[in-house]
């Protein structure tokens, strides 16, 4: 929303920013200092993912992520911003047994940890939880194509909607939206496929692998700055080398106590 820059981020502004083909920009966040830098850059929304499972926590999947734990995560990352939209992600277990269920994860968030909107994963199977959180004033993003929660389920990271399940990803964009949703996020889909949905949709589509044809684009932070190791999906584009940068610094600071370099008499106190 570079052109169209609103002093706090609101759902209208990511309907008016499809309406007038202008591009929404998010990245993850899971802490104060990050959030502050990229709301300060201009970010206009920062999802608290639960991929800080992987990137904060170190499991291998996303599975094992509570409530709790995204709780003060998500009360830094709302707490630090000024302008940016804060989406909470709801995690594994907290919303599928039902809408009354998800109604009470999405009250955690907005009351304990300050969000101003939910995400939970799934098209059709999720749409009478979206409606019910969305009937108590409380904003939701979806999520579809491929959705982490179920990657066992999916038989791995498996790129969705290609043949017969285009259509099935067109019924669930569709489902999303009936809900309620005021966007909805594609994950790991065909570009091609991605454009069909974005133009059979009235809300905005968030890509993450999805290509260009979309309204707006997502990225874990942690890929996009070159922190995380091992495998980075194909679709990121790595903006910095942060991993590289920390262990020079890290390095350079072990030699220097070594050889007594550091402290220097600039970092001493004088009596
Ligand atoms: O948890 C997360 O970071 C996400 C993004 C991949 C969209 O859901």
């Amino acid at each position: 929303m570079a052109d169209d820059t609103p002093k706090r981020v609101r759902t209208r502004h990511f309907a008016r920013a499809k309406q007038s083909g202008i591009k929404i920009t998010g990245l993850t966040s899971y802490d104060q200092l990050t959030a502050s830098i990229f709301d300060g850059a201009g970010i206009d929304f920062l999802l608290v993912g639960d991929s800080a499972g992987n990137t904060v926590f170190g499991y291998d999947t996303t599975l094992p992520v509570t409530v709790d734990h995204l709780i003060p995560l998500t009360r830094a990352v709302a707490g630090a911003v000024k302008r940016a939209l804060v989406v909470a992600d709801m995690p594994f277990g907290s919303y599928e047994i039902g809408p009354d269920d998800a109604l009470r994860t999405a009250f955690r968030f907005m009351k304990e940890a300050g969000a101003h909107a939910v995400k939970l994963e799934g098209g059709v199977r999720s749409a009478p939880q979206i409606e019910r959180i969305v009937s108590a004033g409380i904003p939701v993003m979806g999520h579809i194509g491929f959705t982490p929660q179920s990657e066992h389920g999916l038989g791995g990271h498996i790129i969705q909607g290609r043949g017969e399940g285009a259509q099935a990803l067109v019924d669930d964009a569709l489902a999303v939206q009936q809900a309620g949703a005021f966007a909805v996020v594609l994950e790991m889909v065909p570009s091609a496929i991605a454009e069909r949905v974005t133009a059979a949709l009235d809300i905005p589509t968030i890509g993450i692998g999805a290509g260009p044809h979309v309204d707006g684009q997502i990225l874990v932070w942690t890929d996009w700055a070159g922190l995380t190791t091992g495998r980075i999906p194909k679709f990121v584009k790595k903006y910095a080398d942060l991993h590289s940068t920390l262990t020079s610094a890290a390095t350079e600071y072990i030699a220097d106590i070594g050889s007594g370099s550091y402290p220097a008499p600039e970092h001493e106190y004088g009596d």
